[in-house]
């Protein structure tokens, strides 16, 4: 099955999320590795009194402790900061803002659904470039340049990327903006799983010019999803334009959750010392597993919380079916990024499930059921 693509001729407008329902309806287990971030973090260790937080308060274009607390983290100027729920609206946002019905996007393939649903939704039409299994996933900029045109008002990457966790290096980013100038198109980079790099120095594509349009959050690196501590990064006048545009969505968010999200950000380097460790480790426990296993071809990214290998047997849909209900473990099939001959496993979680988790897919995997 194609989950991605659509036919010429067909309407493209897409009013749901495939992968969303799944995640929300099928991906939950005991032994849970299709999550891509860590661990939830406990609301008891932020040490928060109700005094740091309360129902109602000044936030109208943005919470201004908490704009200047993300402009901060992100090391740029306030006025360049859209506070959004989470990655997600962040992202569409940007890209709402952006685009009109009609324009061409370039977006990456492999890709996190939701981003292509998202164009879709809006009436773009979506072209997609490559990034090869065998070549890493790494993005070709001729590849990308081959495929933009005139129409082109929008690029879309993750970064890293989402299913594979390959990083995408500055001189990458700068062919892209220069791809991107030529057509008078701007770079959208989702970069919620920049923020797994942790103690790595990684600056955001922010710095690398105007054409730029970051997204992220606080979701997947410190484990406070809860939060919807989202953001975008555009250039002043863009992010102008993207504040008047939430009016039709949020209005304002829920105060006690930025009042909380200012708090967080205040001890991120905390909390980032804690995921770290656990990903760490857990990347070991992974590489053993990847190691015994010859059936799976993979890259492994060194960092990051997700690897996205290729199996052997072929279509891993019956394969993450068999897993989930016999060894009640789950992985994301491969079919929600458009290669269906892979899938997602996810290393944020608790070591000793994480651990459990990979010996069951190895029964899994070794079970003539799978195939
Ligand atoms: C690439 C990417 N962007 C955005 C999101 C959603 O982020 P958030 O939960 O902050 O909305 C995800 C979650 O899986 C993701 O993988």
């Amino acid at each position: 099955m194609e989950m991605e693509g659509h036919h010429m001729g067909e309407p493209q407008r897409v009013l749901s999320s495939e992968y969303m329902e799944w995640a929300k309806t099928r991906a939950h287990a005991r032994f849970n590795l299709a999550t891509s971030g860590v661990t939830p973090y406990p609301m008891r260790e932020l040490g928060v009194t109700l005094d740091d937080i309360d129902l109602s308060g000044s936030s109208l274009y943005g919470y201004e402790p908490l704009q200047r607390a993300l402009a901060a983290k992100c090391g740029v100027s306030v006025d360049s900061v859209v506070a959004a729920v989470g990655t997600s609206l962040a992202n569409h946002l940007a890209m709402a803002a952006v685009l009109e019905p009609g324009d061409q996007v370039v977006m990456e393939h492999p890709v996190y659904e939701p981003l292509l649903s998202l164009a879709r939704y809006l009436g773009a039409e979506v072209t997609r470039f490559e990034r090869r299994p065998e070549a890493g996933f790494r993005i070709e900029p001729r590849e990308v340049a081959r495929v933009v045109s005139s129409r082109t008002r929008l690029i879309v990457i993750s970064n890293l990327h989402n299913p594979s966790g390959a990083l995408t290096d500055e001189p990458t980013l700068l062919a892209l903006r220069d791809i991107a100038r030529d057509a008078r198109a701007r770079v959208q980079v989702d970069e919620v799983y920049l923020e797994t790099l942790w103690a790595y120095p990684t600056r955001s594509a922010f710095h690398l010019g105007g054409e730029f349009i970051v997204t992220g959050s606080l979701t997947k690196a410190y484990g406070l999803s809860g939060l919807r501590c989202g953001w975008i990064l555009a250039e002043p006048e863009l992010a102008r334009k993207i504040w008047r545009l939430s009016d039709l969505f949020t209005v304002i968010p829920a105060h006690a959750a930025e009042r909380l999200s200012v708090v967080a950000l205040g001890q991120l380097g905390r909390i980032s010392e804690g995921a770290r460790t656990l990903v760490e480790r857990n990347r070991a426990l992974l590489a053993r597993f990847l190691d015994s296993r010859p059936d799976l071809q993979v890259m492994r990214p060194g960092f990051g919380t997700v690897v996205f290998p290729r199996w052997a047997g072929g279509d891993t849909g019956r394969l993450c079916d068999l897993l989930r209900t016999k060894y009640e473990t789950t992985v994301v099939p491969g079919r929600f990024f458009g290669l269906t001959d892979h899938f997602r496993i996810g290393i944020g979680g608790e070591t000793d499930m994480l651990s459990a988790g990979l010996e069951r897919l190895a029964a899994a995997l070794d079970d003539p059921a799978a195939r």
